[in-house]
């Protein structure tokens, strides 16, 4: 890996991602899949129907099955001309760092070489495959513990009696 360039990130709600979709996100996922881009689900059109269909979970970033408990991390994304110097790996502790959530999950195609190595090195683990969509590949689904924070939810007090 070559030195990491100095970084500044930019976090996005939908309305701002929806305004970089065309000149950012779109060409980024053109240009890091160039072998997939022919394939009708990695279409520029099926992959911006699917991050406006991301946008529409709670807090854009949330995709959680009590809204609380797991943060769905999806299309980690680096132009070509800045893999391999740690871009990646700075993003994605940039995102978790800051997430209150336990845990983290994310779907990676089997074959994608670099991303595996990267979420396994990372201290990723495979929990299992699925197949998101109907006519999208299966994928290998991945989970990492996040740094407990303060408690999501404050402990019950224990009931004396019977409740309703
Ligand atoms: C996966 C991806 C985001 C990695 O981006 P990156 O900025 O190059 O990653 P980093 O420089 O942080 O590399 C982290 C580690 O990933 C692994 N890795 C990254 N690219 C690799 C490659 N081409 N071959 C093998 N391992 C690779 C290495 O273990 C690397 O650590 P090292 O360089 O110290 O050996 C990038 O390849 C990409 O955009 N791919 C296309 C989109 C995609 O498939 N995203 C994954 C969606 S789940």
């Amino acid at each position: 890996m070559t030195e990491t360039p100095p970084l500044a990130f930019s976090h996005h709600d939908p309305p701002s991602a929806e305004r970089v979709m065309g000149t950012t996100i779109l060409p980024l996922h053109e240009a890091s899949r160039p072998g997939l881009i022919g394939d009708p689900f990695y279409s520029a059109e099926r992959f911006a129907a699917r991050v406006r269909g991301y946008m529409k979970a709670p807090g854009f970033e949330m995709v959680a099955e009590t809204g609380d408990r797991t943060f769905g991390l999806c299309e980690l994304m680096v132009h070509p001309d800045w893999q391999r110097r740690g871009i990646a790996h700075a993003l994605h502790d940039e995102l978790l760092g800051q997430r209150p959530e336990r845990r983290a999950t994310v779907l990676v195609r089997e074959d994608n070489t670099p991303a595996q190595r990267a979420y396994a090195k990372w201290g990723w683990r495979k929990v299992g495959k699925l197949q998101p969509f109907s006519d999208s590949p299966h994928y290998d689904a991945l989970v990492l513990d996040l740094a407990p924070t303060e408690p999501l939810v404050a402990p019950r007090p224990s009931a004396g009696g019977l409740q309703n």
